[in-house]
């Protein structure tokens, strides 16, 4: 099956950084949340970000930006999203009962060849899918923020997943130009296990005053080699996500990934990082 049309569902900064990478490949995407002022500020970002990022720095024409833009359809009601699209991208809140729910939902609504995929990056992609009949055709398709930067793809091949489904998603992935990897499904696949442990342990640090947030951000950099530090990647993909993140890792793999008392603090507080303009530092 070839896809030409996708769904994104959540307008989030992952949804919409989905919409305008896919857009930018020549998908034609509807891009949905039930929030409508979610929607009015993706277009927005993605609007922003196009002259930020590609036409002031002469990589497209603004005439490209507009078309990129044009096949970007916002759309607040669901149903009518899933019409005439062969893939759907959930990219909704990291919150195991209502992934389920949606994907029930979308097996019920969707044709039967298309691939519902989900973007969470830690959840089990088998238990997303526990709730729908027909469970071949979930899989994981796991982007990494900013989604039209970052070079990989991952694909979490669910327990019922199929081979043609993963052939699929993987060509589909590959024509985003990204590279893949393919891993079974497991709590924090590849990805988030790691880089959720590092954030952790960065901010136990922190906690316990062995060094100040830019003293810890400079170490891992220029040790490493990393483009960015422990602290500053949190805020960037936002502390709210590594507290549920860690709450799940700890639950599915042990104590061992228990959240840092700072991280909970700090989301109660409000401190989510980029998207509240508060976190390690301030925006
Ligand atoms: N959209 C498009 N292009 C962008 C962009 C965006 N939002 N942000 C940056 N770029 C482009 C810039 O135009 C620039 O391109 P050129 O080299 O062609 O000029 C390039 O990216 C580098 O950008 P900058 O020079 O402005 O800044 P930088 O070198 O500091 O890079 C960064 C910014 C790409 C974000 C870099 O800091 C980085 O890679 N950080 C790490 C991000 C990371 O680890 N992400 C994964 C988080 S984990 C995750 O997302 C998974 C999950 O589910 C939890």
């Amino acid at each position: 099956m070839e896809i030409k049309n996708v769904c994104v569902i959540g307008a989030g900064v992952m949804g919409s950084g989905i919409a305008q990478l896919a857009s930018i490949y020549g998908y034609q995407v509807n891009l949905v949340d039930i929030n409508e002022n979610i929607l009015e500020k993706a277009k927005s970002s993605i609007e922003k970000n196009l002259n930020r990022f590609f036409v002031a720095k002469g990589k497209i024409s603004d005439n490209e930006a507009e078309e990129i833009l044009n096949r970007i359809r916002l759309v607040a009601e669901r149903e009518d999203a899933i019409t005439d699209v062969q893939i759907v991208i959930e990219a909704v809140f990291e919150d195991m009962d209502l992934k389920q729910q949606l994907f029930s939902e979308l097996d019920e609504k969707c044709d039967e060849d298309i691939i519902l995929a989900s973007n969470t990056s830690s959840l089990s992609i088998t238990d997303i899918g526990t709730k729908a009949k027909n469970q071949e055709r979930i899989i994981g398709i796991h982007f990494f923020n900013p989604a039209p930067v970052m070079k990989l793809i991952e694909l979490i091949k669910g327990k019922n997943t199929s081979n043609d489904v993963l052939e699929t998603a993987m060509k589909f992935s590959e024509s985003l130009n990204k590279t893949v990897v393919t891993v079974n499904d497991s709590p924090g696949f590849i990805t988030t296990r790691l880089i959720y442990v590092l954030c952790n342990e960065a901010i136990n640090m922190k906690k316990e005053g062995i060094a100040s947030t830019e003293d810890i951000d400079t170490a891992v950099k220029l040790a490493f080699n990393f483009p960015m530090g422990p602290l500053e990647l949190s805020d960037l993909v936002g502390n709210d996500i590594y507290l549920h993140i860690g709450e799940y890792l700890a639950k599915e793999l042990g104590e061992h990934y228990q959240p840092s008392p700072l991280l909970t603090k700090m989301v109660k507080d409000n401190y989510f990082g980029r998207k509240t303009n508060k976190g390690f530092y301030n925006y």
